[in-house]
């Protein structure tokens, strides 16, 4: 994987191309396993974090979601905003593949469980300013998106006081990852001045270090609430799809990590927009 220069806004032309070429990979990713998989995931009623599948029960991230207003940013086929409906919530769910929506609407006319979907980039949604109490990204736009455009929108489209919680692949997962997996138990990665991550399999990530995660959440307008850095259980097993790390690795060092965040009420500290 290639690394770029941190620390600012892609533009807009690099940002559609960017887009566009996660759109090619989920579509294949679509009619490889993502639209088979869809009925299992949507039929689960413990919501799960992560590769290890733990339970909100055990990490609490969420809390009470009933009659939240959510928008989930890079929803792929909306298994996640499903589970949250079933919990009283509703939820509108933003992806850019079609592919993808197209299974969701798919999975919302065989369960009867229904709530409006957009084709956006999740950094430009189009939707109304303030209209949400949560935002939520697992894998969508807190990986495939960059930053400094998207953690802004979030910050748009929620109220004050709303919540921002989103899994990612830990920083050091990726600081430790080369073209051959699986993740090293040495870095292969300088940290300074990465960013944005192009697959020679397709697809183009975004992964910051924690500071610079610090500094563009309270920059447009967030209080930290927690990091919780997910440990793989004593009996996981090396995951069959998303070998990138083994169950090993995981149960010394974090793979994934779930940012929760909390919009400032208006007044209560600087909500300037993030500089380049
Ligand atoms: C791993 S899926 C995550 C979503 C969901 N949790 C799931 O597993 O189905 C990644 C999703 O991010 C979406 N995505 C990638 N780039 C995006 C962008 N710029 N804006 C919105 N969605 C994007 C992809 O289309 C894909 O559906």
């Amino acid at each position: 994987m290639s690394d770029a220069a941190a620390g600012s806004a892609q533009g807009v032309g690099q940002a559609s191309t960017d887009a566009q070429k996660n759109v090619a990979l989920w579509t294949q990713a679509n009619a490889e396993y993502t639209n088979e998989n869809a009925e299992t995931n949507w039929a689960l009623d413990e919501i799960d974090w992560g590769i290890w599948a733990i339970p909100e029960s055990e990490l609490n991230v969420l809390g009470d979601v009933s009659g939240l207003e959510v928008v989930e940013l890079g929803c792929g086929t909306a298994y996640f905003s499903a589970w949250l409906a079933k919990r009283g919530a509703r939820p509108v769910g933003v992806d850019v593949t079609p592919a993808q929506l197209e299974t969701a609407r798919r999975m919302m006319a065989t369960t009867g469980i229904e709530f409006p979907l957009v084709e956006a980039d999740a950094a430009e949604t189009g939707l109304p300013d303030e209209s949400f109490d949560l935002a939520v990204s697992e894998y969508g736009a807190s990986i495939w998106v960059d930053p400094y455009r998207w953690i802004p929108e979030a910050a748009r489209l929620l109220r004050p006081g709303g919540r921002l919680v989103f899994l990612r692949n830990s920083t050091l997962v990726i600081l430790c990852s080369d073209d051959e997996m699986p993740a090293k138990e040495h870095l292969v990665h300088a940290q300074f001045g990465m960013k944005r991550f192009e697959f020679p399999e397709g697809g183009v990530e975004f992964h910051l270090g924690h500071g610079e995660w610090i500094d563009v959440l309270r920059a447009s307008g967030f209080e930290i609430e927690r990091l919780v850095e997910i440990q793989a259980p004593a009996d996981a097993q090396t995951h069959e799809r998303y070998a990138y790390v083994t169950a090993e690795w995981a149960r010394k060092w974090p793979c994934e990590e779930i940012w929760v965040a909390r919009k400032r009420n208006a007044g209560a500290g600087s909500t300037e927009p993030v500089q380049p």
